[in-house]
């Protein structure tokens, strides 16, 4: 079935310029484009400013704003980073922003941050402009430049305040569009790449979610024989898209590359400003939150607490417990907030799987996270690591196994209250060249990885160590689509009543933002306010 997706809930922004006209008629780049070349200092704003975005390639030609893409700040209706990136050296970066009818009035400085990639030696520079005091619900438009080339545009949606509709979306697992490896084998499929990967972020675009979650597996750098390329290519497919939506991530085991930084984040940490969570600075940007509306997104990075040898090198436990101790504490605060009633956990490595000769679940996950979520009534859990789309009842509480079952506390129905038990989703077909969907076992079966082995030389890190048990949990599984990611519609519902999310698994199935409806479901719980 082929079906048109829904314009979203944000349509229509206080300046009277819908954001879909913005988007599709070009709307921004035409105010820009005439104030450029007729008497533009009026139109983009003040006259101080106006003619600062009128900057030319100079003779040497600088690097061109590459990369252009969003964060969300701590609280979404105010607060956005906006980033992009180079390897040489640049002057002046800033971001002139504004809205859509008064222009870039503003002037923002952007602050570099490097890391050096230890397998080219190359220097990778950031650049990061921190927009602040913004309007809830309201289109912003803004121009990123540094001296000597030109500005990029893009525009973007402060969160609404409070309980009001919103939609976002997420998926895992991207890597980058690609048909090399049907073409030149030296391309090959050393980066995971497939073209699903450009379809995918097409399809994101078409639905304009508020924000896009990411859980992880960004763009398979430490696979690559050129990381620093990957990471260009993924940043320049998803710009059209991330620059537009802030695109907020997870950090996979495949961000973990040899030889960049203490733990192997570096690049991962230099290219997104992620809200602050106060963690040491080595560890800055691996887990945040951020408040949209009624929901409340926490992003972990399961790397500490897994068994799975997953990333180029082993770092399970690598927080010593600080992970845990943040979580807990925000998971603590999200629940005493009145403001908040979703609270969503994006995340990578997964607690639950059906799928055979793949990652599998992983125990330490089980362990460490899932109590928390069960103490907490988290109501959503969106992962990937699995290269398939799965779904599972509303689970509270553990078998008294070793493997930790989690408990169904229903096994039917497609509308699931989550202040019952929390709903995990596998949503990890973003466009990898090895999509799972063709593994799952017949009958529901889960892969645990209890431990791991000794270092053997045949996988080329520490062998996993599997235990094979039921999986009374499984809700849906799709084993038809390799690539398709999931919209949430946020419904805040009446004042004591329900508040419900209703959530739809679009398989993605060609270029031009294809998509078909799989599933769908709604989440419910009371309303708190
Ligand atoms: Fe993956
Ligand atoms: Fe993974």
């Amino acid at each position: 079935m082929v079906e048109d997706p829904q314009p979203s809930a944000d349509e229509a922004p206080a300046s009277g310029i819908s954001r879909r006209r913005l988007l599709t008629t070009g709307a921004a780049t035409t105010l820009v484009g005439a104030g450029l070349g007729a008497g533009g200092v009026a139109l983009l704003g003040s006259p101080g400013h106006g003619p600062s975005l009128w900057t030319r390639p100079n003779q040497r030609g600088a690097q061109p704003v590459g990369g252009l893409h969003l964060q969300f700040g701590k609280d979404a209706a105010t607060d956005v980073v906006v980033s992009w990136h180079t390897t040489d050296p640049v002057r002046n970066p800033r971001v002139m922003m504004g809205t859509p009818t008064s222009g870039f009035g503003r002037t923002v400085q952007a602050e570099t941050r490097t890391y050096r990639d230890a397998k080219s030696n190359t220097e990778v520079r950031v650049h990061h402009a921190r927009l602040d005091r913004l309007a809830p619900d309201t289109d912003y438009v803004y121009a990123a430049v540094h001296d000597g080339t030109n500005p990029e545009l893009g525009t973007v949606r402060t969160a609404p305040s409070g309980r009001s509709p919103l939609r976002f979306t997420s998926f895992g697992d991207q890597a980058i569009p690609t048909q090399g490896q049907f073409t030149n084998p030296i391309y090959g499929i050393h980066n995971l790449g497939s073209p699903a990967a450009g379809d995918i972020t097409t399809a994101i675009e078409r639905l304009a979610p508020l924000f896009n979650l990411v859980n992880g597996d960004l763009c398979y750098a430490n696979l690559a024989h050129d990381r620093i390329r990957t990471w260009s290519d993924w940043f320049d497919n998803n710009t059209r898209s991330a620059r537009y939506r802030p695109w907020m991530p997870a950090a996979g085991n495949h961000e973990n590359e040899l030889g960049n930084g203490p733990i192997g984040y570096a690049a991962y940490q230099a290219y997104f400003t992620v809200p602050d969570s106060a963690s040491d600075g080595e560890l800055r940007g691996l887990w945040y939150s951020f408040t949209a509306g009624s929901v409340r997104i926490i992003s972990l990075n399961n790397d500490d607490v897994c068994f799975q040898d997953g990333g180029n090198s082993y770092i399970h436990g690598y927080s010593g417990g600080a992970q845990k101790r943040w979580l807990e504490s925000e998971l603590a605060s999200a629940r005493a907030d009145k403001r908040i009633d979703w609270v969503v956990v994006c995340m990578h490595q997964t607690a639950i799987s059906t799928a055979d000769h793949t990652n599998g679940a992983d125990l330490g996950i089980r362990q460490e996270w899932l109590p928390l979520f069960d103490r907490y009534q988290v109501d959503l859990v969106v992962c990937g690591h699995e290269h398939h789309y799965e779904r599972s009842h509303p689970v509270r509480g553990a078998q008294d196994a070793e493997t930790k079952t989690p408990i169904p506390v229903e096994d039917h129905g497609d509308v699931i209250d989550t202040s019952k038990g929390t709903v995990h989703l596998v949503i990890g077909g973003g466009g990898t060249s090895t999509p799972s969907n063709a593994l799952f076992f017949p009958q529901p079966r889960c892969r645990v990885v209890t431990g791991i082995g000794a270092f053997d030389d045949a996988i080329g890190r520490k062998a996993p160590i599997y235990v094979v048990e039921e999986a009374p949990w499984s809700a849906f599984r799709d084993s038809q689509n390799p690539y398709g990611f999931v919209a949430f519609d946020v419904d805040p519902g009446p004042p004591g009543g329900n508040t419900s999310i209703k959530a739809t698994h679009y398989a993605v199935n060609g270029p031009y933002g294809s998509v078909n409806v799989v599933e769908q479901f709604t989440l419910t719980r009371p309303r708190g306010g």
